[in-house]
């Protein structure tokens, strides 16, 4: 049946509405006209009852009643399956009763019911499923009750639907109502103009003005995914031969473990690990194919391993010079120019941060930065597109070297002002504007913009036992982490409309260290380095708050 079908059916029944209130009106007045059948609390006619403070739904009317009306009942809600007995209703009207909820299946059983007005009630709530099996309903009101919203889908499958009343309730137009706003772009039912009550940005608009772009629902938030039962100072992953791996230092076991990812159990398991002592950082670093570990160590010096892939285990290469290296805190990896390079932080007062280059045999020390600094921190970016490191150190401001193409060195560019016992210092990029995230074991930690010419700061955050306070990207969300050695582990999330980080979640790590991220089979993994309790991993996670 078409629309223009249902819209004449439409008016035929307000005619009779129209002549069931006439009825009731002069039934009410002359209560003496008693039908068979006509249960205590209403009075009858031979298609109709009018109910008034009755206690639950009535089950003895006249079989071919086809309106009912309740006015002032006493009871709490609709439950499922009360009109059963009553199959010809066409018209039910509830009015000024107390009840504030509507269960599933309430309606159930009445294939012809046209009009159903549910108005000044306090109805709070109704079933997803409340309204199931009305087919043929073509005006619903829910008007002046205690609406703040309705369940996703509750008008589907009421397909004469042609006009629904829901004014005077407090609906909230938030994510939980966008389906209604999607609702009604393409239903061809008609609704009274409804103001929101909410939330503050639309408070006071009319939902129908909403589009459901006028919703922001989707958010994200790492989920635990699986505790692994090791401490760990360091985590890197990394991709080897089209697999997916991460390795940790794990310092009490002195050892760098690897794991892979387990594509049919969907976990990360065991892969292989290099025995060592008081391991501090394990560095993958994949050049031309091959896979090589810098090996850091507080004692022992440090070593660089390779991957051999037919004895399929890793063979120690090289030694690093333990009179530059003497207590190593840090390694990164860069390349200029194709040439492939590591840069290792030295935290003593006699050892040295130094650049290694690859020569194709091996790794040579290219360049010692400044002695006796004891940085604790080495950074590489791109500033403008130019090579540069920022060394963080005990013993003064961070300070920005820059590379010079010609002599093939880092050149110390500039510093950072009033930036005192920055303990590390990770950058990221936001729309190609470059920030660095300066952590600071206590006091406040900073995030601070490049402006062409000096690192400039943004905001500042509480650092309550900080040894991490790292960038995470995935896809179009920034993240920063902050862990705390004191306290639970805060991720704040960039808010582009205000050009800052906001709280979204906390983590409880014990003293964590570093975080790495894997992308595996479509899912995004964080991996969190916990020095004295167990490594977690977390799974970056969407919700589409309008589900
Ligand atoms: C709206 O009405 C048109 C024309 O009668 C019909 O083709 C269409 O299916 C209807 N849409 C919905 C969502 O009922
Ligand atoms: C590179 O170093 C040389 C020699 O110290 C110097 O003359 C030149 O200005 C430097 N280039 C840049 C871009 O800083």
């Amino acid at each position: 049946m078409g629309y223009r079908g249902r819209a004449v059916r439409g008016s035929k029944g307000w005619m009779l509405l129209v002549c069931v209130v006439a009825a009731t009106l002069v039934l009410s007045d002359a209560r003496r006209v008693r039908q068979p059948r006509c249960p205590a609390g209403c009075t009858c006619t031979k298609d109709n009852a009018l109910c008034e403070n009755v206690r639950s739904v009535p089950h003895a009317f006249p079989s071919d009643v086809v309106s009912l009306s309740f006015v002032k009942s006493g009871f709490n809600e609709i439950t499922g399956g009360s009109f059963v007995h009553t199959p010809a209703l066409q018209l039910l009207l509830f009015t000024a009763n107390s009840f504030d909820l509507i269960d599933e299946d309430a309606f159930l059983g009445l294939p012809h019911l046209e009009y159903l007005f549910i108005e000044n009630n306090r109805i709070e709530s109704i079933s997803p499923f409340a309204f199931r099996g009305l087919k043929a309903l073509i005006h619903l009101s829910l008007a002046y009750n205690n609406l703040e919203t309705l369940p996703k889908d509750v008008f589907k499958g009421m397909d004469a639907l042609a006009k629904v009343d829901l004014r005077g309730n407090n609906l909230i137009c938030d994510c939980k109502l966008k389906w209604l706003v999607e609702w009604m772009h393409h239903t061809n039912a008609t609704l009274d103009q409804i103001y929101c009550s909410g939330p503050p940005i639309h408070q006071g608009k009319k939902i129908n003005d909403l589009m459901p772009h006028s919703f922001d629902c989707i958010t994200a938030e790492f989920a635990a995914y699986q505790s692994l039962k090791f401490e760990s100072i360091s985590v890197e992953a990394f991709t080897f031969g089209r697999e997916q791996y991460v390795v940790f230092a794990q310092p009490f076991a002195g050892t760098c473990s690897f794991l892979e990812w387990d594509h049919v159990e969907m976990t990360f398991r065991t892969y292989d690990t290099i025995e060592s002592t008081s391991t501090v950082v394990c560095k993958p670093m994949v050049i031309d194919n091959h896979l090589f570990i810098i090996v850091a160590q507080l004692f022992g010096g440090s070593h660089i391993y390779k991957r051999d892939i037919s004895a399929n285990k890793f063979i120690k290469i090289q030694d690093i010079d333990i009179l530059k290296i003497r207590k190593p805190n840090d390694i990164e990896t860069f390349m200029i120019d194709g040439e492939s390079f590591f840069v290792i932080a030295d935290s003593s007062k006699a050892g040295s941060t130094t650049v290694y280059k690859w020569n194709g045999n091996g790794f040579y020390s290219h360049q010692s930065l400044h002695p006796w600094f004891r940085d604790t921190d080495v950074e590489y970016l791109e500033i403008a597109n130019k090579p540069h490191l920022i060394l963080s150190s005990s013993s003064q401001r961070p300070v920005v070297y820059q590379w010079n193409r010609s002599q093939k060195q880092f050149d110390r560019r500039t510093d950072i002002p009033e930036m005192e016992d920055v303990f590390s210092i990770k950058h990221f990029r936001v729309k190609g504007d470059l920030f660095i995230c300066l952590t600071r074991f206590i006091g406040d930690s900073k995030v601070m913009r490049w402006d062409g010419a000096m690192f400039k700061e943004v905001q500042t955050f509480p650092s309550r036992g900080s040894m991490v306070f790292q960038p995470v990207s995935i896809g179009n969300w920034q993240y920063a982490i902050l862990g705390s050695d004191y306290s639970l582990t805060q991720v704040y999330q960039w808010d582009s409309k205000r050009g800052q980080f906001v709280p979204s979640q906390e983590m409880n790590i014990q003293a964590p260290r570093a975080f790495s991220l894997v992308s595996i089979d479509g899912r995004v993994f964080l991996f969190a380095s916990s020095f004295k309790g167990k490594t977690q991993i977390y799974e970056h996670l969407m919700i589409d708050l309008s589900n």
